[in-house]
């Protein structure tokens, strides 16, 4: 901000949420404020001068509605709690943001975010406006806060680390549980069935037990043929025997998420057809696993995973070779994307598909493939730096048709670990439950 002119710059906390009738949400911070502050009351603002001067206004303690809402921390005791150098009541609010925001030349937000803020910011600018006359000035120029908090946000220091590693350690113990709770219903009866929500409740139950708030974003336990459907939810149906289940899902912990996925057999014995093309998606995971370093671009894991996934497609006979022509071919055209088609991966941290730009900022644009079989003018994806946080998640889905092999009809496989960049490769965090197909079956065999 100082090296842009300066400023000030406004961070409200996230607002509570109604969900019907007088029941609210469960109350969730924002994630650049909560950067900042690691403060999770509602109805908190941060103010941050140029000069690094900090300002929370927060709600004062309140013997009774403490009864009834919980405790407050209150701003007589934040600085020394939060470390922020002062705190006011935020009912004083807007007499602080004028006080602040007079004689300075830009006001700094993040834009597109909360659609009342702006407004907010407009009265102020007004109050301000009608003292000009007075000899106080309006700043004149409103800045985008965003891009400068998600570069903040994008490389994450040892203690963001420490926090996501256990995030993904509790995430992976959850993927576990599911296998081994699965496992053991299918051993006490072969003709048994499983509902989806009976394995997304052994899930929540090792997140909380082990301290995390709760889901980092909604679980997906798909059975069979709901795995092809990308961002299904965990519902009622049955997953059987001689089905897969996949289940993508992560916890929260301390404002930091995780974004686990792994695809099971629901007895614990693949199919030569499951396996076939789970060892197809695993293959694709180590070619992106092997080329996310420092110093490579973003894309290329998942150029690296598509390479693999292309090749696999022509080898079990889900594309046809004299149609689509050989892996390069099925690259240039995007033929893939009729079983693969999403990315391979997203910067992960306080936000699941977390804040940081994609693409190269200081590089000029060059014409690319454009994923769709046609090619773009725009800037090559961005550079890996140690303590980025990319998740690494290649996968197939195969819906029924007629010219493709009916023994791989819904099968929907998906393998997902986070991943911390380092100068010489990367950390996978999550890989405390198996992705091997023959690890899984060992541990989901006893
Ligand atoms: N669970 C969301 C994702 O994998 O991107
Ligand atoms: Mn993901
Ligand atoms: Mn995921």
């Amino acid at each position: 901000m100082a090296r842009a002119g300066g400023g000030i710059a406004l961070l409200p906390t996230a607002p509570e949420r109604m969900r019907n009738g007088d029941s609210e949400y469960p109350y969730r911070h924002d994630s650049h404020f909560h950067y900042f502050t690691g403060f999770d009351e509602p109805h908190a603002w941060l103010l941050l001068d140029a000069s690094g001067r900090s300002t929370l206004l927060c709600r004062e303690r309140h013997a009774e509605r403490e009864i009834w809402d919980g405790r407050r921390l209150g701003p007589e005791a934040a600085p020394a709690v939060l470390g922020v150098d002062e705190a006011f009541d935020v009912e004083q609010l807007d007499a602080k943001a004028v006080e602040r925001l007079a004689n300075q030349p830009a006001v700094w937000f993040p834009f597109g975010e909360q659609p009342e803020l702006q407004a907010q910011v407009d009265g102020w600018l007004a109050t301000l406006r009608n003292r000009e006359r007075g000899g106080v000035a309006c700043p004149q120029t409103l800045r985008d806060l965003g891009p400068l908090l998600a570069e903040m946000r994008l490389v994450k220091d040892s203690s963001e680390l420490a926090t996501m590693r256990r995030a993904a350690q509790i995430s992976a113990g959850a993927h576990a549980r599911a296998m081994r709770f699965c496992a053991a219903r299918f051993r006490a009866d072969p003709q048994t069935a499983v509902r989806e929500y009976e394995i997304e409740a052994e899930l929540l139950h090792e997140f909380r037990r082990h301290g995390s708030q709760g889901p980092a974003y909604t679980s997906i336990v798909a059975a069979g043929a709901n795995a092809c459907v990308l961002h299904y939810a965990a519902g009622s149906t049955e997953l059987r025997a001689g089905e897969l289940c996949l289940v993508d899902a992560g916890c929260e912990l301390d404002g930091y998420a995780s974004d686990v996925t792994r695809t099971f057999p629901a007895d614990g014995r693949f199919t030569p057809a499951q396996r076939a093309l789970y060892d197809i998606v695993q293959a694709a995971q180590e070619a992106a696993i092997a080329v996310t370093r420092a110093g490579t671009r973003r894309l290329d894991a998942h150029d690296a995973a598509v390479r693999v996934l292309a090749q696999g497609m022509l080898d079990t006979g889900l594309l046809d070779r004299n149609a689509v022509g050989d892996a390069d071919a099925v690259i240039a055209s995007a033929a893939y994307r009729r079983f693969y088609m999403h990315g391979t991966g997203h910067w992960l941290g306080r936000d699941v598909h977390d804040v940081g730009d994609y693409l190269s900022a200081d590089e000029a644009p060059v014409e690319q493939p454009d994923g769709l079989g046609g090619t773009v003018v725009k800037k090559p994806s961005r550079v890996l730096q140690p303590g980025m946080v990319v998740t690494i998640e290649p996968g197939l889905y195969v819906r029924p048709a007629a010219d493709v092999p009916e023994r791989f009809w819904n099968l929907g496989i998906r393998i997902e670990d986070d991943a911390v960049v380092t100068a010489t490769g990367c950390e996978l965090i999550s890989r405390g439950v198996p992705v091997d197909a023959l690890e899984i079956e060992r541990l989901m065999q006893g």
